[in-house]
């Protein structure tokens, strides 16, 4: 019998890519830069199976192009670049990679607030220029992290993760989300919730771990910055619609916060370019969950994913069970 034919927009990591040899002929793209969306359009037409990165859109024209099409398995967590309405309509199983990036995410949401705490890419840049000319009392003064108050906006998975590394800095935890977590979360993470305008009231970093909404787009604006201290700091390594990228411009510029560092962007890969010179916001090219350990997992519960599927079993991390 035939094997099911894939697309993989990547190549992935050897187990990942031997698990999909080893059950599919496969066609990877594995071209420097992402597949351009004409080449997408036009491999995907007599494939069965679509294994795709958080930048190839699963939408209603890509599904059109698609007619064999039986599952679309994104290598991300996030999901909010396919269309799940569409996927259902044309009876095809999305599936994501949850879990296995939480802590590999919190470690670098821990990272991005040091550097901008710390003005740890000023002081790396210092260093590499050879211009540094000595310890100096005043030089590159940050803002300490430890006994600091931590904001996080979502306690999930990943915002649980970035709550329990807050005990080794002794720092007081508030957090905000939907509904209130269990006493006993709580009470092991040393998190006390508050009302968002609270916590943007008292905490000296923000940091956001929601997913894209419609409810949670620009969930960050204007007037939550305005209600940040000036000495705060916001930190985002969710989705970069949950923040109003043209909003935090405005509140560094009239310095209503200290600065912000941030992994991901509303229009990506566009950065605002009022961000882009700027000294306290710290900029990284949206690689929280990059650790090759983690990345290569992600590969591979895509992976499994698509064999499930193609064995008759319920893939574990269907997004739309209501097709199978
Ligand atoms: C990364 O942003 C992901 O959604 O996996």
């Amino acid at each position: 019998m035939d094997r099911p034919r894939i697309l993989s927009t990547h190549p992935l990591f050897d187990g990942p890519r031997k698990l999909l040899n080893d059950n599919f002929d496969v066609e990877y793209w594995s071209g420097a830069r992402p597949i351009p969306r004409g080449e997408l359009l036009a491999r995907v037409r007599d494939k069965q199976g679509l294994i795709c990165l958080l930048s190839e859109k699963v939408d209603e024209d890509l599904l059109a192009h698609a007619p064999r099409l039986k599952l679309a398995a994104t290598v991300s967590v996030g999901f909010d670049h396919m269309d799940l309405a569409a996927c259902t309509r044309h009876r095809v199983a999305a599936t994501n990679t949850p879990g296995v990036l939480d802590e590999t995410t919190a470690d670098f949401a821990w990272a991005l607030i040091f550097a901008v705490a710390r003005r740890l890419p000023e002081g790396i840049e210092l260093a590499r220029s050879g211009a540094w000319e000595g310890w100096e009392l005043g030089q590159l003064c940050g803002a300490d992290v430890w006994g600091k108050t931590l904001g996080i906006v979502g306690l999930g998975r990943i915002g649980r993760a970035v709550a329990r590394r807050a005990a080794g800095f002794r720092m007081k935890i508030l957090y905000s989300d939907r509904a209130r977590a269990g006493a006993e979360t709580e009470r092991e993470l040393g998190a006390e919730y508050a009302n968002l305008e609270r916590m943007l009231g008292e905490a000296d970093f923000v940091t956001l771990h929601v997913p894209l909404l419609p409810e949670t787009r620009h969930l960050i604006s204007g007037a939550q910055l305005a209600r940040m201290k000036p000495t705060a700091f916001l930190i985002n390594t969710s989705r970069g619609p949950v923040l109003d990228e043209e909003a935090l411009v405005r509140a560094l510029e009239a310095r209503e916060i200290a600065g912000a560092a941030l992994d991901v962007y509303e229009n990506e890969p566009g950065i605002h370019p009022g961000l882009l010179g700027r000294k306290n916001a710290v900029l990284t090219p949206h690689i929280a969950s990059a650790s090759l350990e983690t990345r290569t997992r992600m590969a591979r519960i895509a992976a499994e994913n698509a064999v499930a599927l193609f064995s008759g079993r319920r893939p574990p991390n269907v997004l739309n069970p209501e097709i199978l």
